[in-house]
Parts: structure tokens; C-alpha cells; sequence
């Protein structure tokens, strides 16, 4: 319990900016299925906890968001974590907080981290990385990890008899998880590279400080395909430093320095993997009418 609380609770830190959906570019459907899927039923309780009277309306309870590595999706619970903080309790469960060296500790961690979700609901618990605990069993694993992924996959089962608890879990290799998982994770969120209007937006917000309307940002979004948010912003940042470290005061961008940064910052997911999130999407994805 006190582990829990003091590892696992989210407890808002007031030194950092909180992030808000906005803050977040594009990615509009993953926000608008994430916002769907937890303030209605809290919006609505009489319909989502009547399943005599209603039986075919229930709510999504498990949520992974998957997709290539920085695109955004710890900042998507990030941002539901802040933007719900007044009406939902966050628990934010990673893999070194739940595996326990000793014997037995994980299983009833997991146990009564759910418990303590159902008495705090309604929750969210936030299991980011969800692949380093419940990749896919075999015979080579240890017995303490495959109790307990089995404990695990007993609690997502029992989430339907629980109050307003959600899981959402992010992974960048989906197809390596556990298929029970996946099966009790029902709304699957594809979380894409930026498309170019995406990183022309992003670049424009990240480099409009120093380089104003000099720079050609659509030229600039059309050069760095198969980037993700998270490369732009080290892109950005490396032509900001290059300016530091060569005493350009006041920081001045142009074209130039950031087509040499280009040339330096590689985008860090290949497009080979690319085709396996796609493919994966096609299968197991859901989507939304918006
Ligand atoms: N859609 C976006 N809009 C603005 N900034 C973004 C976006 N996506 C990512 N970023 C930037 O990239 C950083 C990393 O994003 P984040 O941690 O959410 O990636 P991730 O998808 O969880 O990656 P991983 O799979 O490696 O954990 C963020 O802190 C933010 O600066
Ligand atoms: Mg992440």
C-alpha cells in the first residue's frame, strides 16, 4: 500500500508546465477516442452503470496506444492524467515499479494496485512500456513472470466488475505482446509518425523564436519525412545549440542550419518497421467516426 502511494499515485509536481491536449499535434484521433472513452461514462453514469437497462452500452476499459517510438503517446496519457486531474485518481505503473525481486511481490502488487484503483475510481492506470511486462509467454521464461502476467490478465478480466476503472497501456512493439492481452486491451490506438502538415506545425512552433518567417517550413516538412516528433524536437534543439556553441548571440536560424542539422539528426524509427505498425494497425486497430 505505502509502496504504492508513494511510487505509483501521481502526485502533481506544481515546478512542471502541465501538459493539455493541445499541446499535443495532430494525433487527433487517438485524443478524441481517449477523451471519448473516459468522460463519457463519467459524463453519463446512469447509462454506463445500468447494464440491465442498457446492456449495449458499456465502456472500453482497456486502451493500448501503440505505434513507433516518439510519437507522442506517454504525452497523450501525460495529458489525460492533467487535463482529468480534478475528476480521475492516475496511477502510473512501469515495469520497474511492479517487478519485485522477491518471490511472490509482483503478483500481489499488481493485486493491490488494482484494488486500490477500484477504491479510488474513478482511476486510470497508466502502464506505459507495457511490452517489458507482458510480452508474449514461452518456455524460456521465468515462473515469476509469467504468474505474474497471468495475475495481471485475471485483474483485466475482473476490471468489468469494478467501478470507473480504466487501463491504458502504450507499447511500440504490439505484436510482441501476450494475445490474451491484446484481447482485454479492446480499443487499440494507432499512434502515427507526423504527417507533413504535422511537422510543419511542430517545426513552426519549435524554431519560430529564433527563426521567425525566414524559414521555409513547408520546405522544411518536406525534407524530414519519416521523422518523429520526438526527432524534431532534438533536430530543433541541435541547430538551437550549434548557434550556442559557436557564440551566435542573439540566436538567429536559417535555412541553412537547419538543412545541416538534417544532415546530422537521422530519424530514429526505419521505414521497415514502419509497414509492421501499418500492418499491425490494419488487423488489430480500431478507429472512430469523428
Ligand atoms: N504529437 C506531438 N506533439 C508535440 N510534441 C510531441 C508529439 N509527440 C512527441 N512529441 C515530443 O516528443 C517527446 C517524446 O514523446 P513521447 O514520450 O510521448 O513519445 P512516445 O511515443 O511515448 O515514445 P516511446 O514509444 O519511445 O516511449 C515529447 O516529450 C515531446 O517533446
Ligand atoms: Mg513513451
Amino acid at each position: 500500500m505505502e509502496f504504492i502511494t508513494q511510487h505509483i499515485l501521481v502526485k502533481t509536481n506544481p515546478n512542471t508546465k502541465p501538459i493539455k491536449f493541445d499541446d499535443i499535434i495532430g494525433l487527433e484521433e487517438a485524443k478524441q477516442i481517449l477523451k471519448e472513452v473516459i468522460t463519457l461514462p463519467l459524463e453519463f453514469p446512469q447509462l454506463f452503470d445500468n447494464q440491465e437497462e442498457h446492456p449495449l452500452i458499456s465502456t472500453w476499459r482497456g486502451i493500448l496506444l501503440f505505434g513507433p517510438s516518439g510519437t507522442g503517446k506517454t504525452l497523450l496519457a501525460k495529458a489525460i492524467c492533467n487535463e482529468m486531474k480534478q475528476h480521475i485518481t492516475f496511477f502510473n505503473v512501469t515495469a520497474s515499479s511492479i517487478i519485485s525481486k522477491w518471490r511472490g511481490d509482483s503478483e500481489k502488487l499488481i493485486r493491490i494496485l488494482f484494488e486500490m484503483a477500484n477504491c479510488y475510481a474513478p482511476s486510470i492506470l497508466f502502464f506505459d512500456e507495457v511490452d517489458s511486462v507482458a510480452s508474449k509467454r514461452n518456455q524460456l521464461e521465468h515462473e515469476a513472470s509469467r504468474r505474474l502476467k497471468t495475475e495481471l490478465l485475471v485483474q483485466l478480466d475482473g476490471l468489468i466488475q469494478y467501478g470507473q476503472v480504466f487501463v491504458i497501456a502504450c507499447s511500440n512493439t504490439p505484436w510482441d505482446l501476450d494475445m490474451a492481452l491484446l484481447r482485454r486491451l479492446e480499443k487499440r490506438i494507432f499512434v502515427d509518425l507526423p504527417t507533413q502538415e504535422h511537422r510543419r506545425m511542430l517545426l513552426h512552433r519549435l524554431l519560430h523564436q529564433y527563426g521567425g518567417e525566414r524559414l521555409h517550413y513547408e520546405q522544411l516538412a518536406q525534407n524530414t519525412q519519416g521523422y518523429s516528433s520526438a526527432d524534431l524536437v532534438l533536430l530543433c534543439r541541435e541547430c538551437v545549440m550549434m548557434q550556442v556553441r559557436n557564440k551566435n548571440l542573439p540566436i538567429c536560424i536559417e535555412m541553412q542550419h537547419v538543412q545541416q542539422a538534417i544532415e546530422m539528426i537521422k530519424p530514429s524509427n526505419s521505414s521497415h518497421w514502419h509497414e509492421n505498425y501499418v500492418q499491425f494497425a490494419k488487423q488489430f486497430g480500431s478507429s472512430v467516426v469523428l
